[in-house]
């Protein structure tokens, strides 16, 4: 691919459709050190300030970072997440051949306060276990759990059980509940300094929150979970299908 000055297809983004290019390709392999300005500069015979806006657009979607002091680099690519699929994360993973997970912040139990009565639709003050995990896709932190459980529906819960492996196994194999089906809800958001330092990423960074409400095969709910997903790793993609006449 080359870039034709005459074009009224701007100069930047011709360059980024170039680097693109070359990252589809494996030319430019993921975690490679990007040329630098001025070798792209010299490569087109264009201004360094074409070359930036490029890049920055490509950082900003995150196709490449930067490295303070080094230089850019190529990043992996997106975990593409369906959405119409009640998986759960460590499903999600191997599905996709990536090695989950899970960096566990803390298990304790909590009595529901009005807001997750409500949510979960338990009496007032039910006894919850609440889960807070940072879940890794080949060891790099992707999303940031927090699970509340009503403690009847398994009150061995362990963390033991769930620093290592995934929830909806055991609650499966031991609660022998059946996961049935589950209302999601995704809005955009930013990182708080604490999440962004659980996620690895800068505070303020675009993140998504997603919130799940799962049932049994009863009708029970057994699940409410607020995840935060990391905005620079992740696209939701769905299908849509249009009304057939
Ligand atoms: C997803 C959901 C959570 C769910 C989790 C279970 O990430 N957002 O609601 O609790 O999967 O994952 P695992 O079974 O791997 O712990």
């Amino acid at each position: 691919m080359n870039i034709d000055k005459s074009s009224v297809v701007p100069i930047y983004y011709q360059l980024k459709m170039v680097i693109q290019e070359r990252i589809k390709s494996g030319q430019y392999a993921v975690g490679m050190c990007l040329p630098s300005e001025r070798e792209f500069c010299e490569e087109y015979g264009i201004s360094r300030m074409t070359v930036r806006q490029a890049i920055s657009d490509l950082v900003k979607e995150g196709l490449l970072y930067r490295e303070r002091g080094k230089g850019t680099y190529v990043a992996s690519p997106k975990i593409e997440q369906g959405l119409t699929k009640l998986t759960s994360f460590t499903e999600d993973m191997l599905n996709r051949n990536v090695k989950p997970g899970v960096r566990l912040v803390e298990l304790k139990q909590i009595k529901a306060d009005e807001h997750l009565e409500k949510i979960l639709q338990v009496e007032p003050g039910t006894l919850l276990h609440e889960l807070s995990r940072v879940r890794l896709a080949d060891d790099e932190p992707m999303a940031i759990e927090r699970v509340y459980v009503p403690v009847h529906f398994y009150p061995a819960l362990s963390a033991e059980q769930v620093a290592h492996g995934s929830l909806y196994e055991v609650l499966r194999k031991e609660a022998h509940l059946t996961i049935h089906e589950a209302v999601q809800s995704i809005e955009a958001t930013l990182a708080g300094p604490h999440e962004a330092e659980l996620l690895n990423i800068k505070p303020k960074s675009a993140v998504m929150l997603m919130k799940r409400i799962t049932q049994n095969a009863n009708g029970e709910i057994f699940e409410y979970a607020e995840s935060i997903y990391r905005g620079d790793r992740y696209i939701f993609k769905t299908k849509l299908y249009a009304n057939t006449p």
